[in-house]
């Protein structure tokens, strides 16, 4: 067996019995994906989008939302891709409706949901909204959504949302196998296609039961503004790199690039990273802020286009996966904080045969190298940075 399939073979065994107080429900699970539980047809490429939670945490309100819509269109971002406007917690009143329905925070959402949607909508953006599988949200500011899935996936999809966060607070210690897939067929009878993006924070591995429940599943608790825990997230994400696939995609949570407390460097491995690995792209700062430097790496079209490559395969460590039309991205990390470091990538390591003779386009430099390289390639790289190629086989 090789490395990586041993990997999971390992992380399967010793999964399955922490999983089988929950095997008759994933039995359940099965036979609903028989008649394909989720098939919302969405997610066939990671989402792309921007989300309020690293910048703002629940202090939201409708104005930060649509400046974000706005900077999104102004700045070009949308244009690359970045479509989702993902209002996180903190948008709902405390109580529900006389009829059970969840409301708008009067005070800081005003005009309500459905404007929003028309708004960002009409800007040829798509509004995300929050959730919580529980009794109430993590902010503990408005309910959760346990016991009124089908109600509040009616609410969500009468309002005009396009994709919905569903987050693990306060969840009575019912296990999510018992939760989130009653919200996936709520959204399936909603009667609008609403991506579903399962935040139950790699509590019980959703990578092995994920893909006919949501469209994306967070694989770890949350990432932070530094570079151990950024790091730390993608290392985590890296064991279930077999279950990704289009339609269903690894989370190791939103960008923090912008937030202001890593370096340039740092944040472009942390964008590298999670382009390459097919994570969701959902910028996490003020986008109103924004600088040259954040702006252009959000901007790198290359590394995008890696991320949203058809093929949709995620890379491993080394660091390294397929493209379409036979091309491999590859990303050399020096995790050293002191020192450069030589770093090579031995074909046999990256999926190409010793033997194949490639072209190198260099995508922070946006350059194609000039040498051709075979059956390895060694590159100096920088403390706390990266170096991120597409190599070509040449005829
Ligand atoms: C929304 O929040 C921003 C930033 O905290 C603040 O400047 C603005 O006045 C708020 N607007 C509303 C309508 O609450």
């Amino acid at each position: 067996m090789e490395k990586g399939k041993m990997l999971v073979f390992v992380v399967l065994t010793l999964l399955f019995c922490s999983l089988c107080d929950s095997s008759r429900l994933m039995k359940n699970v099965e036979s609903q994906n028989r008649r394909n539980l989720l098939a919302n047809g969405l997610g066939l490429t990671p989402p792309m989008g921007w989300n309020s939670w690293n910048h703002y945490h629940e202090n939201i309100n409708e104005t930060i939302i649509r400046k974000a819509a706005n900077v999104l269109v102004s700045s070009g971002l949308s244009e690359l891709g970045y479509i989702y406007v993902n209002i996180d917690d903190g948008w709902g009143e405390m109580t529900r409706d006389i009829d059970g329905n969840l409301v708008p925070d009067k005070k800081h959402f005003p005009s309500g949901i459905k404007a929003l949607a028309d708004y960002v909508h009409k800007k040829g953006l798509k509004l995300g909204i929050y959730a919580d599988a529980g009794y109430y949200t993590c902010a503990k500011r408005m309910p959760g959504s346990l016991g009124y899935e089908e109600q509040d996936a009616k609410t969500f999809a009468s309002w005009g949302v396009d994709y919905l966060k569903y987050d693990n607070c306060n969840n009575g210690g019912i296990k999510p196998l018992q939760r989130y897939p009653i919200m996936t067929r709520a959204l399936m009878k909603a009667g609008r296609p609403i991506y579903f993006s399962l935040c139950e924070w790699g509590d019980m591995h959703p990578a092995l039961w994920g893909f006919p429940v949501g469209n994306s599943w967070r694989t770890s608790d949350d990432i932070d503004d530094n570079w151990e825990r950024m790091v730390s997230r993608i290392d985590r994400n890296d064991v279930y790199a077999d279950f990704a696939k289009p339609g269903g995609w690894n989370d190791p949570d939103m960008l923090e690039v912008g937030n202001g407390k890593m370096k340039k460097h740092e944040y472009v491995v942390h964008f590298s990273l999670w382009a390459i690995s097919k994570a969701p792209l959902l910028i996490g700062c003020d986008l109103g802020k924004m600088d040259d430097d954040t702006l252009e790496i959000l901007s790198n079209a290359e590394v995008i286009a890696v991320n949203q490559d058809p093929l949709g395969v995620q890379a491993k460590r080394v660091w390294a996966g397929p493209l379409s039309e036979y091309r491999v991205a590859v990303l050399l990390l020096n995790k050293f904080s002191d020192r450069r470091s030589e770093i090579t990538a031995e074909w046999e390591d990256i999926g190409l045969d010793p033997s194949t003779v490639v072209q190198a386009r260099d995508l922070w430099e946006h350059e194609t190298l000039e040498r051709q390289f075979v059956g390895k390639m060694t590159v100096t790289v920088e403390p706390h940075s990266c170096k991120m190629y597409v190599l070509k086989p040449i005829a």
